[in-house]
């Protein structure tokens, strides 16, 4: 049964909108004019960076400018992640050289928002060890961050917020500030409700929730009359995406949006293999604007550690799904996660997770040696194998990822493919990126008046991680 997803009214709208203008105000007097800088640093996936563009909009509405250096910004807001340990470590590291600023600064004002602030015990944490930490709110109230800054402002006293409603609110009526360039993040629902053992997402995140489609089309059709090219549909699990008794299904919505007139491609992250269904990858293999590369995360190969995970599939499932999409689109690519070390996997289990990476041959794989994550089922498993263990397990995956990657690369080599010029890179041979439609890297030849443009290059040269090409 789904429940009425609660979006912002126009009255909250409204009230968080006074709110910017008081903000506005105290800024002006206290700086005479001159505009106030803000600084936003995102430590997670790509909802977090979907979030900070949210963020630096309302920012915007409050009348900051930006910046990205935190020595020049009136306040600098760090937008975290609480997936693993490490995530975590690099935001209290960063807190630690933001308390510089405050010294010189005592107006510097230091936030903490996004998944991991949404913890009780970082929030316990914050308050007894950080001190100079002024703002700390959770994912349920970043629809409230004006009020809760101006309650900063106007009272001088720490403000700590983690309420909210874990069904929580939907955000429209507010331009997110995005990235320059061709690609752009569409975000068509929040949250998850599928508790894989392992992942603290669903603590922070709440409970799915999807936007309704007109709401999401009118975006897609101003993204596009702004000029981006390539545009990801986000969520945690796009497949839940439930528009409502009349409103589309995730195939549905896809296909609608393919539909839009216009020279484009669109993809989506994350897809759950437990709901990747024929219907989507037939709406893929039909569109031409749809990318033909999909992010599946498989994170094992062992049918008993994906039991443990709750990850609700098998094995052979995911290898008949990636059978199919490849009968009806002979091209696709795929990428994938992989967790190392989950609680009680022994090197049987391993072995089974790198023959089904070289049945599958990803394209690439994102890997992770797992991270305990309080308050999770896997957390309280046994988890006797050793550290050093693990990494070598990791270690050997990574060789036989590279390899593959490489091979696959190398058959490339020679073929003409149709690739959108994205940005500069380091490479002062090939100076322009550019992305496949299966999201290859391509490093180019040329020169950067073909930012924003597509091209079809001959592939003369490969790497582990990139093609090369000239234009
Ligand atoms: N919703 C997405 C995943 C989001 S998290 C999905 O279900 O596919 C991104 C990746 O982080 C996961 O796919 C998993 O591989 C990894 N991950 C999540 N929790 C983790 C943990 N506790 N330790 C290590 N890796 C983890
Ligand atoms: Fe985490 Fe699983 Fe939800 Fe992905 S589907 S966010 S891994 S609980
Ligand atoms: Fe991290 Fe939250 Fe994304 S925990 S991975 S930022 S949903």
């Amino acid at each position: 049964m789904t429940k009425p997803h609660h979006e912002m009214t126009e009255q909250e709208l409204l009230t968080q909108r006074q709110y910017c203008e008081q903000i506005q105000a105290i800024y002006q007097q206290r700086q005479r004019g001159t505009r106030p800088l803000a600084c936003t640093k995102t430590f997670g996936c790509q909802q977090n960076e979907a979030d900070t563009e949210l963020i630096r909009g309302m920012l915007s509405q409050m009348g900051f400018g930006f910046t990205d250096d935190p020595a020049q910004s009136d306040l600098t807001i760090l937008n975290t992640c609480a997936i693993r340990e490490h995530a975590e470590m690099r935001v209290f590291g960063n807190l630690g050289e933001l308390s510089h600023i405050k010294r010189d600064n005592p107006d510097f004002l230091i936030i903490l928002c996004g998944c991991m602030a949404q913890q009780q015990s970082v929030v316990d944490k914050v308050k007894k060890s950080y001190p100079y930490v002024d703002l700390v709110f959770g994912t349920h109230a970043l629809s409230r961050f004006p009020e809760l800054l101006y309650d900063k402002l106007s009272r001088g006293r720490r403000v700590f917020d983690i309420s909210g409603d874990e069904q929580g609110t939907i955000i429209e009526g507010i331009t997110p500030i995005r990235k320059e360039g061709v690609r752009a993040w569409l975000s068509i629902m929040y949250g998850c409700n599928n508790f894989c053992s392992y992942c603290i997402v669903p603590y922070v995140r709440g409970r799915e929730r999807s936007r309704r489609f007109e709401a999401i089309q009118q975006d897609f059709r101003s993204l596009l009359a702004q000029g981006y090219r390539d545009i990801t549909l986000l969520g945690q699990n796009v497949n839940s995406y439930d528009g409502g008794s009349d409103g589309p299904d995730f195939p549905e919505l896809l296909d609608a949006l393919a539909q839009e007139p216009g020279d484009f491609r669109i993809r989506f992250m994350t897809s759950h293999p437990k709901d990747c269904s024929k219907k989507l990858l037939d709406v893929m293999a039909r569109c031409d604007k749809v990318c033909k590369s999909i992010h599946l995360p498989v994170q094992s190969g062992s049918d008993r550690v994906l039991r443990e995970m709750n990850r609700r599939y098998t094995a052979e499932h995911y290898l008949s799904l990636v059978d199919y999409a490849r009968s009806v689109m002979p091209d696709i690519t795929f990428t994938s996660d992989i967790i190392v070390g989950f609680p009680g996997e022994t090197e049987n289990d391993f072995e089974k997770t790198i023959e089904l990476i070289e049945r599958v041959r990803f394209h690439s794989l994102f890997t992770f040696i797992y991270s305990r994550r309080g308050g999770t089922r896997a957390a309280s498993m046994p988890d006797p194998v050793p550290r050093e263990e693990k990494q070598r397990w990791f270690d050997r995956l990574l060789d036989v990822q590279n390899r593959i990657s490489r091979e696959e690369n190398q058959k490339l080599v020679g073929r003409t493919m149709r690739v959108l010029i994205d940005g500069q890179s380091d490479d002062k041979n090939y100076p322009l990126t550019a992305r496949t439609d299966g999201f290859q890297l391509v490093l180019l030849k040329g020169t950067a008046d073909h930012i924003g443009k597509w091209a079809d290059v001959t592939i003369e040269r490969c790497s582990t991680w990139a093609l090369f090409a000239s234009l």
